[in-house]
């Protein structure tokens, strides 16, 4: 209820008051909308990313976060920046790859073999091209960020692929993710993240395609006899403006929003290559028996999937390609376009960031 009231209210300002909306003192305010909730390094990425913007542009633009999916779904998300109701969101690759074949490269099976390369890889060229195919959706591609590699959690024992078989495995909702469980013998079932714990914890669904870092923040451990190490995918996060609110900005405002976001994408991607082991860690510590598999364990899935989905768009094999430059390099040299630019923010000013929903605000 509360969720859909606040849609309401930023659907009807929107058409009051056009893409940013302005106080009596003519102050801008730009809503960044994601489904993590505070805690998470998305929404700590957004947070910084507003405590610059208000450093910079102090008493011109206030910059309000709604995390926690506050807004509702990707989909519903994906509509709101399109009509210009929200400004920017970080979103999850699913929405994009039901809407363009494009992003369905990303969950290309065994791309790399863990969050470091991953970083690498979506820091290229490759990554870049995607994320520029947001256009066709009346999008700006503002940089590409990340979450930890996939890995399997299931509430009863697993310890090789046909342990899987039959079970309700949590998916997102995307066509190339619910087609490689498909191939791997599961019934895919599609759930947010939001409601993953109730779906585990009662028995909706049997396993679940996650991470480390939510295994750990939402104690879905505590209800699991398997935690696998698979690595089996990567999990990229795309961060993106309403092209009609980047319209109504100034070429000097782009062009620091630009640096500014690519910049914290950035740190976002190294600190998952150094996060998603550490989240790793700390499961061990509370006792989880982490099971590590290799790629025997998907192999048969990996190959169906890849029959089926590298003819569909040549960004398969174009990431593919780049991924095994990476693993063969023993640094990351295959970097698109670097942000070098420093951004200086002399205002000591520190404005208030809105995390709607939030009572520690900052
Ligand atoms: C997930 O749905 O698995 C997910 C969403 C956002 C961040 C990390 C994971």
């Amino acid at each position: 209820m509360q969720r859909i009231l606040i849609c309401l209210v930023i659907i009807v300002s929107t058409q009051l008051l056009s893409c940013f909306s302005v106080d009596a003192v003519s102050r801008k305010t730009i809503r960044i909308g994601l489904i993590t909730p505070p805690p998470h390094m998305w929404t700590q990425s957004a947070q910084q990313i507003a405590k610059s913007i208000q450093e910079k542009y102090p008493g011109e633009f206030e910059v309000s976060i709604f995390p926690s999916g506050q807004l509702g779904n990707e989909a519903q998300m994906l509509q709101l920046l399109q009509t210009g109701a929200i400004d920017f969101a970080f979103l999850t690759t699913s929405e994009l790859a039901n809407r363009l074949v494009e992003f369905s490269a990303f969950y290309t099976p065994y791309l790399v073999s863990d969050s470091k390369q991953a970083a690498c890889l979506l820091s290229g060229k490759t990554a870049q091209q995607i994320l520029k195919s947001t256009e066709k959706l009346g999008l700006v591609g503002m940089g590409i960020g990340m979450a930890g590699m996939r890995q399997i959690v299931a509430r009863d024992l697993v310890l090789q692929q046909s342990d899987l078989q039959g079970l309700k495995v949590r998916v997102t909702p995307d066509l190339p993710l619910t087609d490689f469980w498909k191939l791997a013998d599961t019934a895919p079932t599609a759930i947010p993240l939001s409601g993953l714990f109730d779906a585990f914890t009662n028995g909706q669904v049997d396993a679940m395609h996650i991470d480390f870092e939510n295994t750990l923040r939402l104690k879905f451990y505590e209800h699991a006899k398997s935690v696998l190490q698979t690595d089996h995918m990567i999990f990229p996060m795309v961060a993106l403006a309403s092209a009609k609110s980047w319209r109504q900005l100034e070429s000097n405002q782009k062009n620091y929003l630009k640096i500014l976001f690519e910049q914290q994408l950035k740190q976002l991607r190294d600190g998952y290559s150094e996060a998603d082991r550490k989240f790793k860690l700390l499961l061990i510590e509370r006792g989880v028996n982490v099971i590590s598999l290799d790629q025997e364990f998907f192999a048969n899935a990996s190959k169906l999937w890849l029959d089926r989905w590298q003819n569909r768009t040549p960004y398969v094999n174009l990431l593919k390609q780049e991924a095994m430059t990476i693993k063969q390099s023993s640094s990351c040299d295959l970097k698109g376009k670097e942000t070098k630019q420093v951004l200086a923010s002399d205002d000591k000013s520190s404005k208030k960031i809105i995390l709607v929903g939030d009572v520690k605000s900052e």
